[in-house]
């Protein structure tokens, strides 16, 4: 089956003062339809700015190259306008920081009903009786009053849902959270990750879930790309990625979360500016010889899973 989306030899670059930022460098990866694939890795690595290449929402000093098809349509070729009218109908970001992401002099139900206006045509009756409707779909206690609230007047959690209700909104086929769960508390995130799947699993919806957190990865995932420093070195049925890791840097990741010992990686990511010859990974890996300094590995399919690593 054709991939609803397919990401080839994409590359995001910064151009900055102090140099080119590679942010994300040779992206190949397929995401089929209905499936939930969650992205990983450390801060910094480039899981958002893969996340805003797909919108083409980066700023002016990115530079992208390669293709995003989307239905079998290039996303990086299409107009101004095209893209407009993909985003939030088709495609749906649910950004990164719920506190900067809501507009803080409207409330929140105008906000969500100004989507649903916007791409389900509803009158603005119709759009509030939705709005509630939605929020009460994602648990979210007294509806009627929450869209009568400011978003200063919700936790963070609250804050989610309300952003979580604005993208789907168009009822996309497609959807991005950006660290979703991220700052919740416990509570409030399985509360989230019950959103989530709700979503996907009711509406048929495809996800690519950018997270830190690896328990809320497996509980959603069906597939994980494990990313370091722009690129994707592990890609793979979630069961196998989580459970039986092959690249050193994806084993220790998972060694490094809080349910495994938080038993830190050595050293620490490299500046995308200048990034290391050969293997980007090599100089914290245990288990790197000679070669690994000199020849940048390809990602290799195995099994039905992709390694970038030479040993593999
Ligand atoms: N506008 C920009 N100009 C220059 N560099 C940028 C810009 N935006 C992002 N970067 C750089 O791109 C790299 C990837 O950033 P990105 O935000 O995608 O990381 P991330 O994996 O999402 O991290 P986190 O887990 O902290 O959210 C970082 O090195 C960041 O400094
Ligand atoms: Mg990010």
């Amino acid at each position: 089956m054709a991939a609803l989306l397919s990401i080839q030899k994409l590359r995001t670059i910064f151009y900055t003062e102090k140099g080119r930022v590679k942010a994300a460098d040779d992206i190949n990866l397929d995401i089929a339809e209905g499936k939930t694939v969650g992205l990983i890795g450390e801060t910094g690595c480039g899981k958002s700015v893969l996340g805003l290449s797909i919108l083409r929402l980066l700023p002016r000093n990115a530079g992208i190259e390669g293709k995003i098809c989307y239905k079998g349509q290039d996303i990086l070729r299409l107009s101004g306008e095209q893209i407009r009218r993909l985003r939030g109908k088709e495609i749906a970001l649910i950004p990164q920081s719920p506190s900067t992401s809501l507009n803080p002099v409207l409330k929140t139900g105008v906000q969500i009903t100004e989507a649903l206006q916007l791409h389900q045509k509803l009158a603005r009756e119709e759009a509030w009786k939705a709005a509630v409707e939605m929020l009460q779909s994602f648990n979210l206690p007294d509806p009627e009053r929450r869209v009568k609230e400011y978003p200063h007047q919700l936790s963070g959690g609250m804050k989610q849902r309300i952003l979580a209700a604005i993208g789907m909104a168009g009822k996309p086929s497609l959807i991005i959270a950006d660290e979703p769960t991220k700052g919740l508390d416990a509570i409030i995130r399985i509360q989230v990750v019950e959103v989530l799947h709700h979503l996907t699993k009711k509406t048929g919806a495809t996800m690519l879930l950018i997270t830190h957190d690896l328990k809320v990865a497996a509980g959603l995932c069906d597939e994980i790309a494990v990313m370091y420093a722009g690129e994707i070195v592990e890609h793979g049925p979630a069961e196998e990625v989580l459970g039986h890791p092959r690249h050193p840097y994806t084993m220790g990741l998972l060694a490094s979360s809080p349910n495994n010992g938080l038993k830190p990686i050595r050293g620490c990511s490299p500046s995308l500016i200048n990034l290391p010859a050969g293997c980007k990974f090599h100089p914290r890996c245990g288990k790197a010889r000679e070669i690994c300094a000199k020849k940048h590995p390809p990602l290799v399919t195995k099994n039905g899973s992709q390694v970038r690593c030479i040993f593999h």
